[in-house]
């Protein structure tokens, strides 16, 4: 069984999702902590229903990146996580946390990368014209979605589609990849091979 340590900034519906898979016996994993840059962040609530320690770390009550993310690595570390989970994490990784956790971090992105990488990648998705786009979950490296990808999904992009449906559709998609993944991870199934993720 390994444990997890999940990074949030907001809602928190992958968190949930993953939690939901843990107590479901869908994955062989424990959710350890969940970890904050905003202390208003919904997930927060949720985790705190279901008993899992949390922490909140504001960016800007510390001097530097670095030493933010040092606070970070250290509460991962007490928790004796083996898998970060960014879940809805709204900055970019830095030097602390992939020196401890390259090939042990994942992300999920609302796209199929490397099309529409960044923020608001739905709508960006939208404005371009894109007839289908979906969901990536892949490794976290030193660059903004641009890590060994691990599984990616389909989801179609419909004529009439505003952000927020088609934010729905994928999103709907994102509570059933994350776990997917997750469940890879922690089966030891995935190697990755340079650019590229082998599924054993
Ligand atoms: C999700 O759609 C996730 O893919 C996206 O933020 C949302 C968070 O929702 N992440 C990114 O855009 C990262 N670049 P949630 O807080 O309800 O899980």
């Amino acid at each position: 069984m390994i444990k997890i340590g999940v990074i949030i900034s907001g809602r928190g519906s992958n968190l949930q999702a993953i939690i939901d898979a843990v107590e479901l016996g869908k994955i062989p994993a424990q959710v350890a902590v969940v970890i904050s840059n905003n202390p208003k962040a919904y997930g927060l609530e949720w985790a705190k229903k279901h008993n899992i320690p949390t922490k909140v770390y504001e960016p800007k009550k510390f001097p530097d990146k670095n030493t933010y993310e040092l606070e970070i690595v250290k509460t991962l570390r007490a928790h004796q996580v083996d898998l970060v989970c960014l879940a809805g994490y709204m900055r970019i990784v830095g030097e602390p946390l992939l020196q401890q956790y390259f090939g042990k971090m994942i992300n999920i992105h609302p796209a199929l990368l490397p099309s529409f990488p960044g923020l608001h990648s739905q709508k960006q998705a939208l404005d371009y014209g894109a007839k289908v786009s979906g969901v990536t979950v892949h490794f976290v490296d030193e660059g903004c979605d641009t890590g060994p990808i691990i599984l990616q999904t389909a989801v179609p992009v419909m004529q009439d589609d505003t952000e927020e449906t088609l934010s729905a559709r994928i999103l709907e998609q994102e509570h059933k990849l994350y776990p997917e993944a997750i469940k890879l991870f922690a089966e030891g199934k995935l190697k990755i091979e340079g650019r590229k993720v082998k599924i054993l």
